[in-house]
This record gives C-alpha cells, structure tokens and sequence, in this order.
C-alpha cells in the first residue's frame, strides 16, 4: 500500500443542480445565458441532461462504488413563483433520494448553490434583508419534502465566492462591482445560515429523527505572499484572507461577526456546523491587492495552482474554528484531457490519509463534466466524461482509479503503477 484512507473516511463525488440537470428554468444562470454572459455559449437548458438521465447516473454511482453523493436542488424547479411548489418536481428528487438509498449511497444534499429563481433575483436576491424569508421557506420546504429521506444537509455553497463574485467582481449575476454590497451579501448570507441550522433541526427533531447533520460548504484557498520575506506581502495575504473568507467564516459557524461584517440580525453566538466543510481547490499567491499564481507551479487547465498540501491546511483552519470531523465536500481540478486528474486525486487523498486531523468523507468534484459556470461546458472537471452530441456517459481512467482506491481502501502499489506514474502536471 502506497498509503490507506482513514478507516472511518466515506468516499464519494459532488455535483450541483444547475451544473448538471438541463431543462429550461427560469434562474439567473439561465438568464446569464440568455444575456450572452456565458464564455463558450454553452445554454443551461442543454447541460448534461441528469434531470432525464438521474436514473442511469445513479446506477454508474453505485457501479463505481460511491458511498456517497453531494447533490443540490435547484430553487426555481421547487418554487417556479414565490410561494408556489411545484409537485412534480419535488416527486422527482423524492424518487431520486429513494433510488439513491436502494443503491447504499447515503445523500448530502446543498438547499442554495449559487442559482436563484429569477423572480428571488430581480427583487434584489440576496442583497436586501427584506428578501431573506424567502430562502428560509425553501429550507422549509426541503425539509417537509425530503426531510424522511436525507439527514445531511449544507445550507449554502461557498458564500465567499458567491458574494465575491456576483457583488465585487461582478463576474457572475447580478453582475455588481462593489464592495459594501459584498459585505452585506455576505452578513446576509450568513444570517441565513444561521436560521437555516436552527430550522433544520428542530423541524427534524419533531419529525422523530435524532441523526441530522447541517453545514455550510466552505470554499478556503491558501493566501501565501509572494515573498515570505517581504512584510507587505505577508500584510497583504493576511488581510486577502480575512477579508475574502475568515471573516465570514467565523460568522457562519459562531455567529461572530467581526467588522467589517456587522450582526444585523442580532444573532446569538453559538456553534452553527455539525460538521466541517471545506471546497478546496488552489493556493493564491499574494503581493498587494488581487491575488495571483506563483510562477513556476503545477497548473490546472484553467491555469489553478495545484498545492495538495493545502487541503490540510484549509481544513485545520477551519478546525482551529470550531474543532468537528471534517468533510471535504468538494476537491477536484480542471483536466480537459484527463491527463493528471488521478495524480492530483493521488496527492490529495494521500494529503488527507496522513494526516492527524478527523477527516470523515471526501466528495471529489465533479461526478461528471458539467457546466462550470461562465466557462460553460469547456473546462472539464469530471471523472465521467459527458459526451457532447449525445450526453452518454463513459468513465474516465480518472474515474477507474477512484473507483480502486474505494475499493481497496487506499492505493496500491499495483493501482499507482497503473495511473499515476507517469502522469505529471503542467508547470507554468
Ligand atoms: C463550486 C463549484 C465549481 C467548482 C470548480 C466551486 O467553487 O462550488 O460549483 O464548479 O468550484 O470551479
């Protein structure tokens, strides 16, 4: 053995509504389309067609041995109009939990990952305090709806880079480039995450059930200054790190709002996460304002810095927190090619593996290719390649080699000879 998974780990793959249902919906993704704002043209409706295919999907998840799945419902399918649910939909993601369960893969499902109704968005989404009851009625929804059938939950994907890039970069919709309506997307978010914990369980405790888990999906990079040595450039990575994600951090999971966020909502201080959870990806190079990529590093496909290390890292910041086992609920890496996405799965499992921290579950991003956001379809995170005239559905070797290390509960030297070696980074 190259080295064994924590006897305790469960393994699986993430996925997100939007990224991977199709259909015609009426969100800000698919307006984003519409307006052109989609780098490749790739159209949302088209995706990668789960909404159709999920029974097929699951069945390619139990074949490869995923004990887990990560899976998020999309808003504007549950509530086409506010305060209108839609039935058929909710049957749709009942059955799709149920199949899930025959199939012994245990469901963690995310309530908001990035996509809103645009009926929620043209009002002022998150952003207005007035609008906040609406998300806290969907959590409602989800659990009466599917609360018998999932005891995992995350309230919200990576509301650091949600509000960074919909309010400051204004890469994303709605598009806005400023910073005081990124801090208050921020405290709202996290007010809704600390409502949403508190409405999870209760509303599951007095559904009979002792077993919920709720937490948020954290979204942590490293911030290393560009020169150890040099003072501002360490200033420059702390304050980049504070700003873009301690900050929020803290808020989230004890309700300590430290300034620039303020505590509108005049929430108690407590413990708001029953479990960990980190999305970790890169490391960021910092010399002043913005954050760059060190030169001479292994790079993924969208130019990422790849630094395995990191996953450890980010996770014991997260425990220095608040300590609980931790879930890495989204990791992976942008091969088009799928020429080192095993390596990568390699030196971060291995990362994980050895280290001393409680590490309970590892959610490999992305089942299958999907649409990344405004790159679209073009940059290709999955270890199940999605066909693009006919949406089939074909393994990688990527997905093989995950599929081996479940199965023998860590690497072999056998199952490395046959896809790692050899397989190595671009260093730009
Ligand atoms: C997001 C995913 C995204 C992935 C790769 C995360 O930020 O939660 O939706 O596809 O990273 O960029």
């Amino acid at each position: 053995m190259m080295f064994r998974i924590p006897e305790k780990m469960l393994m699986g793959v993430a996925t997100a509504s939007m990224q991977i249902e199709g259909g015609e919906v009426d969100s800000n993704w698919h307006d984003w389309y519409r307006q052109g704002r989609i780098k490749d043209g790739t159209n949302p409706a088209d995706g990668n067609d789960h909404w159709e295919k999920w029974r097929e999907d699951t069945a390619l998840m139990a074949e490869m041995g995923l004990q887990i799945y990560r899976f998020g419902v999309e808003w504007a399918r549950l509530m086409p109009t506010p305060g209108q649910v839609d039935e058929a939909a909710v049957a749709r993601y009942r059955e799709e939990l149920l199949l899930l369960k025959e199939n012994g893969i245990r469901p963690l499902m995310t309530i908001h990952h990035f996509s809103n109704p645009m009926w929620f968005e043209t009002i002022g989404g998150f952003e207005k305090r007035e609008n906040l009851h609406f998300y806290l009625e969907l959590v409602e929804l989800v659990i009466d709806r599917f609360g018998d059938l999932c005891s995992d939950y995350i309230t919200i994907n990576e509301p650091n880079v949600y509000a960074t890039n919909s309010y400051f970069f204004g890469e994303w919709p709605p598009a806005r480039k400023a910073l005081l309506p990124t801090l208050r997307v921020m405290e709202n978010l996290a007010y809704c995450h600390i409502r949403a914990y508190g409405i999870i369980h209760e509303k599951r405790r007095a559904m009979g059930y002792d077993d919920t888990m709720v937490g948020c999906a954290n979204h942590l990079r490293v911030f290393a200054p560009k020169n150890p040595k040099n003072f501002w450039h360490c200033i420059a990575a702390k304050l980049t790190s504070f700003l873009f994600q301690d900050a929020l951090t803290k808020a989230m999971t004890l309700g300590r709002f430290p300034f620039p966020l303020c505590n509108w909502g005049k929430l108690k201080t407590g413990e708001y996460t029953d479990f960990i959870g980190l999305n970790y990806y890169t490391r960021s190079t910092v010399e002043g304002v913005g954050d760059g990529v060190r030169e001479n590093s292994p790079r993924n496909d969208l130019g990422w810095e790849i630094y395995p290390e990191g996953i450890v890292e980010c996770a014991q910041a997260l425990y220095d927190v608040l300590p609980r086992p931790i879930w890495i609920t989204e990791n992976g890496t942008c091969d088009n090619d799928d020429r080192f996405r095993s390596r990568y799965l390699y030196e971060h499992l291995k990362a994980v593996s050895e280290s001393t921290l409680p590490f309970e579950r590892y959610y490999h991003w992305c089942f299958c290719d999907n649409l990344e956001w405004v790159e679209g379809n073009s940059a290709k995170f999955g270890l199940v390649k999605v066909d693009e005239a006919t949406r089939a559905r074909l393994v990688k070797e990527s997905g093989r080699f995950y599929s081996a290390v479940i199965r023998d509960g860590g690497v072999t030297r056998e199952v490395y000879d046959k896809y790692v070696s050899g397989r190595e980074y671009d260093i730009r």
